[in-house]
């Protein structure tokens, strides 16, 4: 099989990693307008990526699949009639546009749970209405990564789009059993306990503690945050989400950008690092992120866990076995 594939939204290639891993995929063309997830994913990955904004992307080929999901920030329904055609919708509407250009048997599109209550779900209604407008027949379901493989709780919705000529019925994958010694879900200590990591890797730099923080993480256990420290070392934030220390024997809390600044070792009164990031979005070891440690923050946390990626890819690939 060589399903040729258009990714867009790329990043630093998290789900373009798992089609990849899947087999059957070839991506013809990655675009992100982000220079250092491009930087990353033409060293890791290849050079198909296009380092663009998405709205001046021209010569889209004939694709068989798009995968990719363009952030949904500023989503704005407030005129229904011209809600595509307002410049805060664009990226979907660009989605759109490339959809009509390449003329793909399936698409799929990730994109985090609020979309479905935006607006009083009413945005979400609007993208379906105007993917169905193009000759697709929707398909969507909330999948939490932790059921794929990842040692991480992150709900996602997916909207697999397939199309109308096909006269096919999309499954979603079913959750799979993922090897751990600590139970039945893989955990955080799977993947970033007893690792050699390498003392030249610039993704595994530690940063420095306060003098404050070093004192408060000593008081707080597996699992815990700040609220576990004496109250005299509380500051004003929320504190069941402060200074959050993983749990070695649980899926992880969603790795979002810049959160290594706030999760903490299970067993190290430390940060955890970029790569320990990478490895609990299944990253493989020796892939290399690009950029500032903000920009590799960015680039790790925005990405489609790779083994949530592989499972999507495998279901796709099911559909197309019967095309
Ligand atoms: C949620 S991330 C996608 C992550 C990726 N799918 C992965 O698995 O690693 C969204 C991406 O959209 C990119 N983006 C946002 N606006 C864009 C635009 N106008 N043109 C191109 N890329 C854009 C961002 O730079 C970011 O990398």
């Amino acid at each position: 099989m060589n399903i040729k594939t258009i990714s867009l939204f790329s990043g630093s290639g998290g789900m373009d990693l798992g089609f990849l891993k899947a087999k059957g995929f070839k991506v013809i063309l990655a675009n992100d307008f982000n220079k250092e997830a491009c930087a990353s994913y033409k060293l890791n990955i290849g050079d198909h990526v296009v380092h663009e904004d998405i709205r001046k992307l021209k010569n889209i080929p004939k694709a068989d699949l798009i995968i990719g999901g363009p952030p949904c920030q500023g989503f704005s329904t407030a005129n229904p009639k011209r809600a595509f055609n307002d410049p805060r919708n664009m990226l979907f509407k660009e989605y759109a546009r490339i959809i009509t250009e390449a003329n793909p048997k399936v698409f799929l599109l990730e994109n985090v749970k609020g979309i479905l209550t935006l607006d009083g779900g009413n945005v979400f209604k609007l993208i379906k209405k105007e993917f169905e407008s193009l000759g697709y027949t929707l398909y969507n379901q909330v999948l939490n990564a932790k059921d794929y493989g990842v040692p991480q709780s992150r709900n996602r919705v997916i909207l697999v789009g397939v199309r109308n000529d096909l006269n096919l019925k999309y499954e979603f994958p079913k959750p799979v059993k993922s090897r751990s010694k600590y139970g039945k879900t893989i955990a955080v200590g799977d993947v970033i306990l007893n690792k050699k990591f390498k003392k030249t890797d610039k993704n595994h730099s530690i940063s420095n503690l306060s003098e404050l923080n070093t004192k408060r993480i000593k008081h707080i256990p597996e699992g815990g945050s700040m609220k576990d420290c004496p109250p005299e070392l509380w500051n004003n934030s929320d504190l069941k989400r402060a200074m959050r220390r993983l749990d070695a024997k649980k899926p992880s809390h969603t790795i979002v950008h810049n959160n290594c600044d706030h999760y903490y070792h299970p067993k190290e009164n430390r940060r955890i690092t970029i790569r320990e990031m990478a490895l609990i979005q299944t990253y493989p070891e020796d892939y290399i992120f690009v950029g500032s440690k903000g920009e590799q923050s960015r680039q790790v946390g925005n990405s489609v866990p790779v083994n949530l990626g592989y499972h999507l890819a495998l279901s796709i690939k099911e559909l197309f076995k019967k095309i």
